[in-house]
C-alpha cells in the first residue's frame, strides 16, 4: 500500500482524500517512481473540479507533475533503469509517495537539477519553453504582456522572456507580488485589481502595444487583453485561472488589428518523445546556466494537499508549490 490523495467526487479542495492506495508491480512500458516531489498547478484544480474530465475515471490519483527516483522497471523498457532520478508530466496520478508511469514520458533529471526543483518546474517551466520558443518566439527588444506575472508559470515566464531580451510588462495581485516579479525579471508591473491594465500597458509602451500577450486568466481578462496587442500581433490564451473564456465572435480579431490567436497546452508540443526531450533539454539548459531559476515558494507535506489548493485558488501563493512525503 502507499500513500495518495485520490478524488471520488469532483468538488471544491475538501473533496482530495489522502489514504492507502494498492500499487500494482510496473506494467508493460512503466517504470515505478519513488517519489520526492510532486509540482501543485492549476490544472490539477481543473480536474479536481471536472472542467476537465479524468482520463482513468474516478476515483483518480490527481497531481499533473512530479520527480523521483526509479525503483523498479516493467518489461519493455530498456532506456532506464533502478536508481535514475526522473522528473515527468503526466495525466494525473502524481500525488502519490510511489507511482507508476509511462517509461516514455519520464526524462532523466541532470544532477544539478534537485527533484524539488525538477517537481517546480517539469510542467511549469517546459511549459514557458514552448510558450516563448514555439508558440511565439520572443525576440530581443519585443513587448511582452505575462498576466498573473507572480505565479508558477508566471515567475519562469518572465526570466525568461527577459533573458530573450524582451520588455516584459506582468500584471499581479498585489504589491508584494509586483516587487516579486520585478525581481524576477518583469520590467513594468500592473496592479490589475486597482489599475486599468489595457491603459497602462499603452503607457508603458508609449502607445506601441505588445507583439504578444500570454493569458493564464481567462475569464476576467478576456477581452480587453486583445487591446494589449500590436495589429498582426499574437494572443495566447493558455489557462482559465479566473474560469474559461466564453465563446466568442471571430470577427473581434479582424477588428482589434487582424490579431493571432491560440489557445496551446504542453500536451500537444511534446506529445512526440523528440519534442519532450528537446524542450525538457532546453529548461534544463537555462536552469543549468542560472539565466531562469525555479522559485519554489511553498512546500507542502502530501497529506496537506487540500490546503495547496485551497492557497493556490486563494491567490495566496507566489511561485511554484510542491508536495513532499
Ligand atoms: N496550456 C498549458 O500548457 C499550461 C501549462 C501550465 C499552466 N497553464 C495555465 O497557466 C496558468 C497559471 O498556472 P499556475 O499553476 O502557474 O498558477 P499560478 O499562476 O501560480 O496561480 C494562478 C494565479 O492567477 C491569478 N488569478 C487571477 N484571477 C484569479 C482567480 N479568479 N482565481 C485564482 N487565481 C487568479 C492569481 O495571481 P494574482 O493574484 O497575481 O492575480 C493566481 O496566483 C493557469 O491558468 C494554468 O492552467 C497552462
Amino acid at each position: 500500500m502507499v500513500a495518495a490523495v485520490r478524488v471520488h467526487k469532483h468538488g471544491g479542495p475538501e473533496v482530495l482524500t489522502y489514504e492507502q492506495i494498492e500499487l500494482p508491480a510496473p506494467g508493460q512500458g512503466q517504470v515505478r517512481v519513488k517519489q520526492h516531489a510532486a509540482g501543485v498547478n492549476f490544472i490539477d484544480t481543473y480536474f479536481r473540479g471536472g472542467l476537465y474530465p479524468s482520463p482513468v475515471g474516478m476515483p483518480f490519483v490527481a497531481g499533473n507533475e512530479g520527480a523521483g527516483e526509479v525503483t523498479a522497471v516493467g518489461p519493455g523498457v530498456s532506456d532506464l533503469k533502478v536508481g535514475d532520478r526522473v522528473g515527468y508530466v503526466v495525466g494525473l496520478g502524481a500525488y502519490a509517495d510511489e507511482r507508476n508511469l509511462a517509461a516514455d514520458r519520464a526524462v532523466k533529471l541532470p544532477s544539478s537539477i534537485s527533484y524539488e526543483q525538477a517537481a517546480g518546474m517539469m510542467l511549469k517551466g517546459m511549459t514557458v519553453e514552448y510558450l516563448v520558443k514555439r508558440t511565439f518566439k520572443v525576440e530581443k527588444g519585443m513587448n511582452v504582456l505575462v498576466h498573473a506575472a507572480a505565479g508558477g508559470v508566471g515567475l519562469i515566464l518572465c526570466q525568461w522572456a527577459n533573458y530573450l531580451g524582451a520588455n516584459v510588462i506582468g500584471t499581479v495581485g498585489s504589491k508584494e507580488k509586483a516587487d516579486l516579479a520585478k525581481a524576477n525579471g518583469c520590467h513594468h508591473t500592473i496592479l490589475y485589481s486597482t489599475e486599468n491594465f489595457v491603459d497602462r500597458v499603452k503607457q508603458v509602451t508609449n502607445g506601441a502595444l505588445c507583439e504578444v500577450a500570454y493569458d493564464g486568466i481567462g475569464k476576467t481578462t478576456f477581452p480587453a487583453t486583445l487591446d494589449c496587442i500590436k495589429p498582426l500581433g499574437m494572443f495566447v490564451s493558455f489557462g482559465s485561472a479566473s474560469g474559461p473564456v466564453s465563446a466568442f465572435d471571430i470577427n473581434i480579431l479582424q477588428q482589434k488589428g487582424s490579431l493571432f490567436a491560440t489557445r496551446p497546452t504542453l500536451n500537444t508540443y511534446a506529445a512526440k518523445r523528440a519534442d519532450l526531450l528537446a524542450i525538457a533539454n532546453d529548461l534544463f539548459d537555462v536552469v543549468g546556466n542560472g539565466k531562469v531559476k525555479i522559485p519554489v515558494n511553498q512546500t507542502y507535506k502530501l497529506k496537506d494537499a487540500r490546503k495547496a489548493h485551497e492557497d493556490l485558488e486563494g491567490r495566496k501563493t507566489t511561485g511554484s508549490s510542491i508536495l513532499v512525503p
